[in-house]
């Protein structure tokens, strides 16, 4: 059977609808996670409502009449939905091709499981064919990309984008990031850095993949 990346798309969004309990819960920024919200919308009278990870987010949940909850008063919830741009076996993930990786890895981290939602050309061996977005303040911009040169890395500036929270993306071409904890790990220690794009050190606990045979589920 034929199938579009959409319609893969749709199909994990469908089936993350079984991962979603009562009360309040996490979700992400993408395509992927805008068609879970769709279907968000179709059982909103289950959940509390919402922590959105982005200001596109919070906009279609509420355009949907999802409750947007604040994530100070959210506390700790049971589930985070969100999409990835490469995902690996061991649940290592690049995110933050939408640019929104800051807000989505603080809400991820208050969140007891991550259940990530791809269509199967996400799936990778080694990260990093697909440039790691990194959160920079703007001030230290050039500073940060001649550190990632440093690392082998080739920076490139996200031209004429500003993140929510006010800060440009360097998008990191070239990296074969073999070992995606480490590099996460050094990578914070640059300073100017917001945020990396590796979502490793806590990966996803879940990965529901779509392909042309049907939804299938990766554990760690
Ligand atoms: C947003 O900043 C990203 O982390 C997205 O989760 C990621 O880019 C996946 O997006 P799509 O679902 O649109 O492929």
């Amino acid at each position: 059977m034929s199938m579009s990346q959409d319609e893969m798309k749709q199909a994990v969004a469908r089936a993350a609808i079984e991962h979603v309990p009562a009360g309040i819960i996490g979700v992400g920024t993408g395509s992927t996670a805008n068609y879970f919200i769709d279907e968000l919308a179709h059982i909103k009278g289950r959940i509390d409502g919402a922590v959105a990870s982005s200001v596109a987010t919070a906009e279609r949940l509420k355009k949907h009449g999802i409750r947007v909850i604040d994530l100070n008063e959210a506390g700790e919830m049971e589930v985070y939905v969100d999409g990835a741009d490469e995902i690996t076996r061991h649940m290592a993930m690049i995110k933050g091709g939408g640019g929104a990786l800051t807000r989505e890895k603080i809400v991820a981290a208050c969140a007891k499981k991550f259940v990530c939602i791809v269509d199967q050309t996400k799936l990778v061996d080694v990260l990093g064919k697909f440039p790691l977005p990194i959160e920079v303040i703007p001030m230290a911009r050039s500073y940060v990309a001649r550190q990632l040169v440093k690392l082998g890395g080739n920076p490139v500036l996200r031209a004429g984008f500003t993140t929510d929270n006010g800060n440009v993306i360097l998008d990191v071409h070239g990296l074969n990031i073999l070992d995606p904890v480490a590099l996460e790990t050094e990578l914070n220690q640059i300073v100017g850095v917001v945020t990396n794009g590796l979502f490793a050190r806590r990966g996803a606990d879940v990965c529901l993949m779509g392909t042309p045979e049907g939804v299938q589920t990766l554990t760690r």
